[in-house]
């Protein structure tokens, strides 16, 4: 897990910009796994102002959505699906139909979740996932006691989900209190996994994440088994990681670590001098 600590929001999501540019770039990858919240919408507007410096292009590019409300249609204006078309989808060059949700009014909530499953590997699988995280460490939906290996499935939301979502809708009662949700597994098998806290109020999540033991009482802290994650944090959000120093340290040594891997590595002759 390597942990970026950045000075504010603005800067946060510049960082991240970058690692989604070098992904669809560099790397070629072509399906995306994206969250809704708060969190990512500089992110977002980062991905729609690099679009418009045509240095990212989203014309091949496949998307999944990490979740959705249940029992909200796909134009309520509190679904996920309309807050992605009208944050990033309807401002960016993406295909309609490479545009993957989990449906809100589907009759059969098992058989869409396994249909999602079978999307989502027919497509070779998700290659980036961005994801924000929950104050009690949820990722997508997955509530604490989540399985650390469920696939997409329905869930039941907390109260505490419900309250912090409670901002989006005109009272906490017309909160959903169950959605559909990629499951911790389903977001394991991300080739790569880019996560995003930033405020104070995700400080304890981010160290139960980052530190904690992993448990499904913290879906996030699953990441740490990951092999290719990226946790791009502000100060506020570092703020209750007791090996702060350390984790800033190691962020920042990553690029003198390379060069003097590549140094030590001529010194033994496997890479040539110059
Ligand atoms: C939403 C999602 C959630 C959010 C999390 C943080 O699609 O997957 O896990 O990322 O609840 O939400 P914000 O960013 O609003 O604080």
């Amino acid at each position: 897990m390597r942990v970026v600590i950045k000075d504010n929001e603005k800067q946060v999501a510049e960082y991240a910009y970058e690692i989604v540019r070098m992904a669809l770039v560099d790397r070629q990858y072509k399906v995306l796994g994206l969250p809704t919240g708060s969190t990512p919408l500089l992110l977002y507007s980062e991905l729609i102002a690099g679009l418009n410096r045509t240095e990212i292009d989203f014309s091949d590019i496949s998307t999944f959505n990490l979740d959705e409300y249940l029992g909200l249609s796909a134009d309520h204006p509190r679904s996920y699906r309309y807050f992605m078309e009208t944050r990033l989808f309807e401002k960016i060059n993406i295909k309609p139909s490479n545009i993957h949700f989990l449906n809100g009014l589907t009759d059969n909530v098992e058989a869409e979740c396994a249909e999602y499953e079978d999307q989502i590997a027919a497509l070779g699988g998700i290659k980036l996932q961005i994801l924000g995280i929950g104050r009690d460490g949820h990722i997508g939906f997955n509530e604490p006691g989540s399985s650390l290996e469920s696939r997409t499935h329905y869930v039941t939301l907390t109260k505490e989900t419900i309250a912090d979502n409670a901002r989006f809708f005109d009272r906490e009662k017309d909160v959903p209190r169950w959605a559909l949700t990629m499951g911790v597994g389903t977001v394991m098998d991300a080739e790569q996994i880019l996560l995003l806290a930033t405020g104070e109020n995700k400080a304890a999540a981010v160290a139960a994440m980052i530190e904690g033991p992993i448990t499904q009482m913290c879906s996030a802290s699953a990441l740490q088994s990951h092999p290719d994650v990226t946790v791009v944090i502000d100060w506020a959000a570092a703020s209750k990681l007791q090996h702060l120093e350390y984790w800033k340290q190691a962020a920042d040594d990553y690029d003198e670590m390379y060069d003097f891997l590549t140094a030590a590595r001529r010194h033994a002759g496997l890479e040539d001098s110059y």
